[in-house]
């Protein structure tokens, strides 16, 4: 039997319970599945885990050469519990002949829902109005609605694509960023594909999910929160250098957008002296979009699913994120 260890979580009763889940679900699919969390992460603790296992599965740290030499021996295959990859150098996976693959889609619903969330509470105005509640100050701060509104969405994946869904459901126009989708792969998902002028200029919320890279870097930024308008709101539940904070935090501050969301950050935890702190139209949570009771399960399941089909010989398809890692 192959063995899959896996690196994420903490000692916690939701983790105890979903490891024991995960244990059995592996056991149905012939995997010998053992829990190995590596908290804090150090680079040798997850060596130390990772060496005598088949496969396993990672947290988001940075995992690069330093690792990945230690374990090739017998460890083929890393699944990313989630989804962004940015902290995985694949360059390196590739050079130790080691697999790599996530949680493809497995966390879209609660990372789709928590943006909307995010959107409304920022055109509702929630994190003021709780302010001037809690501070015995009766005074109503009037939001806007999103009936009929223009949304942009940039980075139209799996979680862009439900985003758009959910709107639809208030009738708006959803505007898509993605230059590797084309205009009918858009229309099909029920989106006009725009550029970034467009959707920083028309829209009413502009919600992130971009995967961070070199390209994405501050996509966000001074120049384009400039064009947004005063009513309209950003979220970004992606990665935190997406957008330039200084920037975001100069555009609220200045009261130049109404409002914001954001869940991910260049330095996580968020530093106490960040200038996004104290702001009454940001609303800020660390990092737990896809913290939900169903997603955290779906990517243990969606995990096995891939190391047990590795296991088995079959093709990953796109869930295979260094292809030519085959070559080797
Ligand atoms: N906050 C959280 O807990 C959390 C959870 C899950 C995902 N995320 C982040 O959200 C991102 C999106 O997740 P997803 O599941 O939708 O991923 P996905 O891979 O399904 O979709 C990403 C989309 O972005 C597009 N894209 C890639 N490079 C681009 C570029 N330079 N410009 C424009 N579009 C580009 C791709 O074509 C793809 O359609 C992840 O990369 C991850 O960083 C955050």
């Amino acid at each position: 039997m192959k063995r899959l260890v896996c690196v994420y979580g903490n000692h916690s009763d939701l983790y105890d319970r979903l490891n024991d889940r995960a244990k059995a679900y592996a056991a149905e699919k012939n995997v010998d599945y053992e829990w190995i969390p590596v908290e804090p992460f150090t680079k040798k603790a997850a060596i130390a885990a990772l060496k005598d296992a088949d496969a396993g599965i990672i947290d988001v740290q940075p995992y690069d050469g330093a690792i990945f030499s230690q374990i090739r021996d017998r460890c083929k295959l890393v699944i990313r519990y989630g989804v962004g990859f940015d902290a995985v150098n694949l360059a390196d996976a590739t050079e130790n002949g080691i697999a790599v693959s996530r949680t493809t889609a497995a966390n879209a619903e609660a990372v789709a829902e928590m943006a909307f969330t995010m959107i409304m509470a920022a055109k509702r105005q929630l994190a003021l109005n709780r302010r001037v509640v809690s501070s015995g100050v009766w005074e109503r701060n009037v939001g806007s609605e999103m009936l009929g509104k223009k949304v942009g969405i940039l980075g139209f994946g799996n979680i862009g694509r439900r985003l758009a869904k959910l709107f639809s459901g208030w009738d708006c126009r959803i505007y898509a960023y993605d230059p590797y989708l084309s205009e009918d792969q858009c229309q099909a998902a029920g989106a006009e594909k725009a550029d970034l002028d467009t959707i920083f200029r028309e829209c009413d919320a502009v919600s992130v999910h971009l995967p961070y890279t070199k390209e994405t870097h501050h996509v966000v930024n001074a120049d384009r929160l400039a064009l947004m308008k005063e009513t309209a709101v950003l979220v970004c539940t992606a990665r935190g250098n997406i957008v330039d904070e200084e920037a975001l935090a100069d555009a609220l501050r200045e009261h130049r957008i109404l409002g914001a969301g954001l869940d991910v950050f260049a330095r996580e935890p968020l530093p106490v002296d960040s200038p996004l702190i104290g702001l009454d139209n940001l609303i800020l949570t660390p990092h737990v979009s896809a913290q939900t009771q169903e997603a955290l399960w779906n990517m243990y399941s969606k995990a096995i699913d891939v190391a047990a089909a590795f296991f088995n010989g079959e093709d990953l398809g796109r869930d295979l994120l260094n292809p030519d890692v085959k070559k080797k």
